[in-house]
């Protein structure tokens, strides 16, 4: 029997992604953000509180890095979305995780990071309910180890892991149980 449960933002699986900016001082600002992704073939959506140093670098540097985390970097990962650079300036830097300027966006692209998008604001909707940043994607980094024979990314070996909004848990992503297009087409004959 289902039981109702209200109005809550309650999705599964919800991604991490990191989200890397330049404060004015050159320094390094990383947070983790959920609410996002994917919204065209070059662009992807971020939802974002206003009060986010990350909001203040990108109105500044019009440029940011979304980049996936692998579970070797959980700790550091979510600290840096615990943590403000509102309030903590040197956030990044105490995280012992390194960076280096992409040679294509303003923005810092995260050394241990195995898959980084490197991407151009392209607009800031303030909205009723929330800001939204659209960045145009204009390259893809990704980890020589992440590659498959073909040099496509496999998943697999991003070791990933997703965010449960309703307790609060991180949980690996990994195990590929079919081929998308494809495992269900035997059903198409019925
Ligand atoms: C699992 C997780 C998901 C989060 N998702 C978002 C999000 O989607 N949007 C957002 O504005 N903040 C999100 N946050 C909060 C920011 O990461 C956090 O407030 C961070 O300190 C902001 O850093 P900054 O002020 O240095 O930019 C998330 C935090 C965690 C731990």
């Amino acid at each position: 029997m289902k039981k109702e449960l209200g109005v809550k933002p309650y999705l599964y699986p919800m991604p991490t992604y990191m989200i890397g900016t330049y404060n004015e001082d050159d320094s390094v600002d990383v947070m983790m953000m959920a609410w996002g992704g994917i919204c065209a073939e070059d662009m992807v959506a971020l939802n974002l509180e206003e009060d986010h140093k990350t909001v203040a670098n990108l109105k500044a540097r019009k440029a940011f890095t979304l980049a996936v985390p692998g579970t070797d970097t959980i700790r550091e990962s979510d600290y840096l979305g615990l943590v403000s650079g509102n309030k903590f300036p040197d956030k990044f830097d105490l995280t012992g995780l390194h960076a280096e300027k992409s040679s294509r966006v303003d923005a810092p692209v995260i050394t241990e990071y195995p898959l980084t998008l490197e991407c151009e604001v392209v607009e800031m909707q303030e909205q009723p309910y929330g800001l939204r940043v659209l960045g145009k994607i204009v390259n893809v980094l990704a980890e020589e180890t992440v590659l498959d024979e073909k040099g496509k990314v496999d998943a697999a070996k991003l070791n990933a892991f997703a965010f449960d909004q309703m307790r609060n848990g991180y949980y690996a992503l990994g195990e590929k149980i079919g081929q998308a297009w494809n495992i269900g087409a035997p059903l198409l004959k019925k």
